[in-house]
C-alpha cells in the first residue's frame, strides 16, 4: 500500500515538473523539436549602452563580423590601440588592458586581454529568454538612504 502511495506521489511530481518545463526551449513537449527563434540582429548604430555595474566590460556598439582575432592579427586593436584610436575616433582600450597579472604595465595589449570577445559582446535586439531581478547597486544605496532618512517634516512645520 505504501509503495503505491510513493509511486502515486512520484507520478504527480513528474506531471508537475513537466508542466513547469517552460525553460529556454519554450513550452513544447520534450519529444518535439520546438521552432527555432529568430536570430537576433546585431545593432550597428554607434550608440553606447550604459553599464550595469562598475566593472562591466562595455558592450560593443558596432558590428564586428569582419574583425578577425587570431594568433597573428587582432583587428580590434587596429582602431582601439593607443597609437591609432584618435584617427578612428575609437575609445582607447583602458589601462587595465595593458597590465600583466602582477599589475605591471606592458607596452602592448596584455595577453590576458588579447581575445576581446571573451569579455565584450555585440549589442543585439534579442529579448532576454528569462527575466531576472537584477537591481543596480546605486538603486540599493538610494533605497537604504531613503529608509534611514528621518521622516520628512509635516507640511505645517515647513511654513515656519
Ligand atoms: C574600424 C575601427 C574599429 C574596429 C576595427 C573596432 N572598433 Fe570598437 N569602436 C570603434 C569606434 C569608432 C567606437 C566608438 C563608438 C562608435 O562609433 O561605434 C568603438 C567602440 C567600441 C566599444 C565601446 C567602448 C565604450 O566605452 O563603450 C567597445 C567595447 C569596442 N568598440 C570593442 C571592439 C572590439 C572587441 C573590436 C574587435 C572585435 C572592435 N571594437 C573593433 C571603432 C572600431
Ligand atoms: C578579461 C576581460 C576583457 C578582455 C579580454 C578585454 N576587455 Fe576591454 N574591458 C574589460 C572591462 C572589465 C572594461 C571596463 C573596465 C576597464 O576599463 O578595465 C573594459 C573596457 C574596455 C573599453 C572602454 C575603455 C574606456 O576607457 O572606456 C574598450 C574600448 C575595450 N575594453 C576594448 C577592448 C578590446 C579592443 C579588447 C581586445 C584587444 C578588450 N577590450 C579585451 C574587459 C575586457
Amino acid at each position: 500500500m505504501r509503495r503505491i502511495a510513493i509511486v502515486g506521489v512520484l507520478c504527480f511530481g513528474a506531471a508537475l515538473a513537466a508542466d513547469n518545463l517552460k525553460g529556454l526551449r519554450g513550452p513544447s513537449p520534450l519529444n518535439e523539436e520546438p521552432k527555432a527563434p529568430r536570430m537576433a540582429t546585431v545593432e550597428n548604430f554607434d550608440v553606447k549602452r550604459g553599464r550595469a555595474y562598475t566593472s562591466q566590460p562595455p558592450t560593443i556598439p558596432h558590428a564586428i563580423d569582419r574583425y578577425e582575432i587570431t594568433r597573428n592579427v587582432n583587428f580590434c586593436m587596429y582602431c582601439h590601440s593607443r597609437v591609432r584610436n584618435e584617427e578612428f575616433g575609437a575609445p582607447m582600450v583602458s589601462a587595465t588592458h595593458f597590465m600583466d597579472r602582477d599589475a605591471n604595465f606592458l607596452a602592448e595589449i596584455s595577453p590576458r586581454r588579447y581575445f576581446c570577445t571573451q569579455c565584450h559582446v555585440v549589442q543585439t535586439d534579442a529579448r532576454p529568454p528569462v527575466s531576472n531581478t537584477f537591481t543596480d547597486v546605486y538603486e540599493l544605496v538610494e533605497r537604504e538612504q531613503r529608509a534611514s532618512d528621518p521622516p520628512a517634516p509635516a507640511a505645517k512645520d515647513k511654513k515656519e
